[in-house]
């Protein structure tokens, strides 16, 4: 691979060029917004920082890493030359399907079109191209510099080529990729979302606070964050998009979600990004502050 094309430079696509970068590819970082795409690169300096700090890469690859990444408001120039394209722009049907069209008919043929998304279907994604057989999923896990998972995703018309040179490069990215197939929530959320549902439900059901649902999961099955601080994390309006996805897809009440998730999502209450979820949020401070309508 020669050019790696990102487009959307939020956290997810911010993380996922830094890593590429990293690895030694030509990055191409791409966003509507200048002021998105500048901050985009001032976090992957600050995150390359913490690494160097711990000793885990060295100053010069650092500056290297850097020099890999150029940004682009114009998609159909950042992606010229691109022998793969991750997208990973808003989680939001309609524009990534309009996406998806626009790199069809910009990016080099042979270009294979990836996308970072959690729940949308690959095989749909890949319908509004003419190249089905080159679009499938590569969903990256926040924070992708520190997480291992890279989930591929094969849509219903992905090629098997196509899929061993995902599989090959994310290896290079020294990532772990497990395939799967295209059905709703793939495996991950499939799997994720409920827990965090069940823990909303337990919550709103007054079986237990916070701080003590977090607890069990974080001491007794020695979860890095408890379900509601991984939702805050996650975002709330994320975690309530993908469990109807779940629940549309399969059509089953086990993935209805909690009528508090979906209150809070309408109060605006999203989580980290928004200061405040099942906890309140401070710039600069990692302390965990249960929020004011759930304190006991
Ligand atoms: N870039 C580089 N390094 C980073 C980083 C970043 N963006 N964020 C954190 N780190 C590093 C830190 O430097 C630190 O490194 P060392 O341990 O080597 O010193 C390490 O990661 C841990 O960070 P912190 O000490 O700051 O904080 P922590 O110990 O509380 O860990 C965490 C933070 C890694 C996020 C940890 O809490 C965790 O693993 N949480 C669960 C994350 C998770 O489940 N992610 C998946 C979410 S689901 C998803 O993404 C997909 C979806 O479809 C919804």
């Amino acid at each position: 691979m020669k050019k790696i094309a990102v487009i959307g430079a939020g956290t997810m696509g911010n993380g996922i060029a830094h890593v590429f970068a990293q690895a030694g590819f030509p990055v191409s970082l791409i966003d509507v917004s200048e002021q998105q795409l500048q901050k985009a690169v001032q976090t992957i300096s600050k995150n390359l920082d913490r690494q160097v700090a711990k000793g885990t890469l060295d100053a010069a690859t650092k500056e290297t890493a850097l020099g890999h990444i150029t940004t682009h408001s114009s998609l159909a120039v950042g992606v010229q030359d691109a022998e793969l394209v991750v997208e990973a722009a808003t989680e939001n049907t309609e524009l990534k399907l309009k996406i998806f069209q626009q790199l069809d008919e910009h990016a080099p043929q042979g270009c294979i079109l990836a996308s970072n998304t959690s729940s949308i279907s690959i095989t749909k994604i890949a319908a509004v191209t003419n190249r089905p057989e080159a679009v499938i999923g590569m969903h990256f896990m926040n924070p992708v510099p520190v997480m291992k998972l890279v989930e591929i995703i094969n849509g219903y018309a992905t090629s098997k080529e196509v899929t061993d040179t995902i599989v090959e490069l994310s290896k290079q990215l020294g990532k772990v990729p497990c395939v799967v197939n295209d059905y709703p929530g793939f495996v991950a959320n499939r799997i994720l979302m409920p827990m965090i549902n069940e823990a909303i439900y337990t919550l709103f059901e007054g079986v237990a606070g916070v701080a003590e649902i977090d607890t069990v999961m974080k001491l007794g099955m020695a979860h890095p964050m408890g379900p509601l601080q991984l939702a805050d994390f996650i975002g709330l309006d994320v975690c309530l998009s993908i469990l109807q996805v779940l629940h549309d897809g399969f059509g089953n009440p086990k993935y209805a979600p909690c009528p508090l998730l979906v209150n809070m999502v309408m109060a605006k209450k999203l989580g980290a990004k928004t200061g405040e979820g099942f906890y309140t949020y401070t710039p600069g401070s990692k302390e965990l502050v249960v929020s004011k309508g759930f304190k006991k």
